[in-house]
């Protein structure tokens, strides 16, 4: 039976996922495995079983990684679970772009215990008159999980779309409508586009990267949209494009004290995804993860080890995992170990990421020994941090 111990309440259709082969164990010590959202990681110490820790969530500020790693233990989060929560509040965010919302409601609580309200609100109602989105030009900055999804519904609704991503992964590639055109200069989005939506990273390179020459190559009346980082977007620069009316609407997902005096900024309190079916997804995304990791040795999405996926055990083979260090010659080590046994290697895959290492190797089930007796002189390979028979 595998353990699996929750640090937070995790959504139930994640943790009805699990199998019969599984239980949810009330401490760490002697857990397989840790389902974990926000709570801090830092100072708890792992037992020697835990093999994998899933956040459900993308970030991993609350987990020590590197410490994980040098201990064995692989951290996975679940990028793109939150994808479509985000991408309607985008939808949302358009449609404030394009029309007075927000200052319709406000005139409306404002008149609230006006007696004529209704009368007063056909008269009033010019003031909000706003513009349609249909055939007009999108720009999505990013074309990831979120941009990729963004993209996609703009043009359903008829939009004319543009996306801009020099690092698109191929299955975001393939996710994306061929209606997109594609982009490579960024300054075509900020002189065409009528409508942006960013959706990169916060990290060196994009930071600051909406700044006083991007407003300025504008199209006068634009409307900026930022779902994904409030350090994306140089606030000075913004406040003097709204003021000048070069930018006519800033929608943004973070609140802070300079957007909040931007007159035409439409500001909300960090709800991209916020909703209780990201949570959901993010728990079924992290307890997938964890599962395969723990029935086949597979890594996708893990934050401190390389991803590698053999898919199943096939019959008639079992499967040995080592996670282990970046270092010359640790393969040959590790493949001697079998050689010297005389056990056979039908299939291998070593992957590296940074310092870390993994590798993935299914042997004839048939071969002399148990693959449990290879495991001690694994371990005893300088820079294995852990080595495991699968299946
Ligand atoms: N508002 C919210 O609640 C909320 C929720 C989830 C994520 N986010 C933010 O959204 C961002 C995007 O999330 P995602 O899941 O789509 O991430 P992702 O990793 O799937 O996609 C990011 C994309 O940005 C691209 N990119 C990187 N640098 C670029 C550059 N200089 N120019 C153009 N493209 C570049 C990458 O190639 C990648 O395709 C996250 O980094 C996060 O900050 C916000």
């Amino acid at each position: 039976m595998r353990r699996i111990h929750c640090l937070n309440n995790i959504s139930p259709l994640g943790t009805a996922l699990l199998t019969e082969g599984y239980a949810l164990s009330d401490e760490i010590e002697g857990a397989d495995g840790a389902l974990v959202r926000s709570a801090s990681l830092h100072d708890v110490e792992f037992p020697k079983s835990l093999l994998a820790i899933a956040r459900a969530g993308a970030g991993v500020n609350n987990i020590p990684l590197d410490r994980c790693a040098e201990e064995g233990i692989v951290v996975f989060n679940t990028p793109g679970a939150n994808a479509n929560a985000v991408k309607e509040l985008v939808v949302c965010a358009l449609m404030l772009g394009s029309r007075d919302i927000a200052g319709g409601i406000a005139w409306c609580r404002d008149n609230a215990d006006d007696p004529n309200i209704a009368k007063a609100a056909e008269k009033a109602k010019k003031a909000f008159a706003g513009r349609e989105v249909k055939g007009k030009k999108l720009g999505v900055i990013g074309l990831g999980a979120i941009g990729a999804e963004v993209a996609n519904i703009a043009v359903e609704l008829g939009m004319d779309v543009y996306g801009y991503d020099p690092y698109v992964s191929v299955g975001a590639a393939w996710r994306l409508s061929s209606a997109v055109h594609r982009v490579t200069n960024l300054d075509d989005i900020f002189r065409t586009c009528d409508y942006m939506s960013i959706h990169v990273p916060a990290m060196e390179g994009t930071i600051g990267m909406i700044d006083g020459r991007a407003c300025s190559l504008m199209k006068d009346g634009a409307v900026f949209l930022n779902f994904s980082r409030d350090t994306l977007v140089d606030d000075e620069a913004m406040a003097a494009a709204l003021a000048s009316g070069k930018v006519h609407a800033y929608i943004t997902d973070f609140a802070n004290p300079a957007v909040m005096k931007m007159k035409g900024a439409v500001v909300l309190p960090h709800l991209g995804a916020s909703t209780a079916e990201a949570e959901d997804n993010c728990a079924m995304t992290a307890v997938r993860e964890l599962m395969d990791y723990l029935e086949n040795g597979n890594i996708l999405n893990s934050v401190n080890y390389p991803a590698c996926d053999m898919g199943p055990v096939p019959e008639g083979l079992r499967r040995v995992a080592v996670l282990h260090a970046n270092v010359p010659n640790a393969i040959a080590r590790i493949t001697n170990v079998f050689g010297d046994a005389g056990v056979n290697i039908e299939n291998m895959t070593n992957k590296a990421r940074g310092d870390n290492a993994y590798t993935l190797l299914d042997l004839d089930a048939d071969a002399p020994g148990h693959p449990d007796d290879a495991i001690g002189r694994l371990e005893a390979i300088e820079g294995v941090r852990r080595a495991r028979v699968v299946k």
